[in-house]
């Protein structure tokens, strides 16, 4: 490439980002101005041919056109899987140390599930039972009585009520309320391992890469507090086989959980009205104080 190639190359750049100098809003202009400066830069340090740079239109395209307005967002699955999700989380929780660590929110929520009582099973196919139980704290250990926990996880066929429309309104979706004391008591059954999405250009692109789509099996939650800030997070089970592998980069330490045998004569599988073995999890949150 000869000195006067690179030159034009820079004069473009410099003349695409200088178009965007007058925009009235700051951080609109400098958003933009470094958003174009580093395509740039990164168009030219890989000398990206026309074609390529079709292919990318084409991609973009389809993975636009795959989106609906009510259950799937392929944009959202994508930057998933490019672990753009993730380092958003984690610049919007910086310096929040003391709180339960969050983790991407999914695609499969739905809001206005029902209110569930404490210990009431949200399973209403019955499966590998399992409770999950813990205490809501601020984060000078004082517990939070009247937090909301909204939770949801999938089926042991891998997917979430809604996304499978055989399963019952509402199966393994609720809202719990922690008692006096902070507690919450969830009865469930013990989350899967599933894959996500991948009859989409997300799909073909794990596929032309080698990577799996698999999600190590969590419980989602969404939890909120007067005064506290809203926490979205999962527990993983700590056995799963894809927890140092998921395909979406979600797994935190301080986030797994072990789900541990318990027979049907446990005391706990008679106060939840368990009736068989059951998997019994125990994990505390968190939450901060808003600002
Ligand atoms: C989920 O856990 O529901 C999920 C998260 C990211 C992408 C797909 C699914
Ligand atoms: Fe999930």
């Amino acid at each position: 490439m000869s000195h006067s190639d690179i030159a034009s190359e820079r004069e473009i750049t410099a003349r695409a980002v200088n178009s965007f100098a007058h925009t009235p809003d700051a951080r609109l202009r400098f958003l933009l101005q470094k958003l174009v400066g580093h395509l740039h830069n990164f168009a030219s340090e890989v000398e990206l041919g026309e074609a390529e740079w079709f292919q990318a239109i084409q991609f973009l395209t389809a993975t636009g056109q795959k989106c609906d307005d009510v259950v799937r967002q392929e944009f959202i699955l994508l930057s998933d899987v490019l672990g753009l999700s993730m380092l958003v989380d984690a610049i919007e929780h910086r310096n929040g140390a003391e709180a339960t660590e969050s983790t991407v929110f999914g695609p499969f929520y739905i809001s206005g599930m029902p209110d569930r009582e404490y210990g009431e099973n949200m399973a209403l196919i019955p499966g590998n039972a399992s409770l999950i139980t813990g205490c809501v704290r601020d984060i000078t250990g004082k517990p939070l009585a009247g937090a909301t926990l909204d939770v949801w996880q999938t089926a042991e066929n891998g997917q979430y009520s809604g996304q499978d429309v055989t399963q019952p309104h509402g199966n393994l979706r609720g809202r719990y309320h922690t008692d006096e004391h902070g507690r919450y008591a969830i009865r469930s059954v013990v989350p899967v391992s599933y894959p996500i999405p991948t009859d989409g250009p997300v799909g073909q692109l794990l596929d032309a890469t080698g990577r799996h789509p698999w999600r190590p099996a969590h419980l989602h939650f969404m939890l909120d507090a007067p005064g506290h800030k809203r926490l979205v997070t999962h527990v993983f089970n700590d056995d799963d086989p894809y927890i140092d592998s998921d395909a979406v980069f979600g797994v935190k330490d301080s986030l797994r959980v072990v789900y541990q045998p318990r027979g049907a004569s446990d005391p706990l599988a008679s106060q939840f009205d368990i009736g068989t073995d059951f998997h019994l999890a125990s994990f505390d949150f968190v939450l901060d104080t808003t600002a």
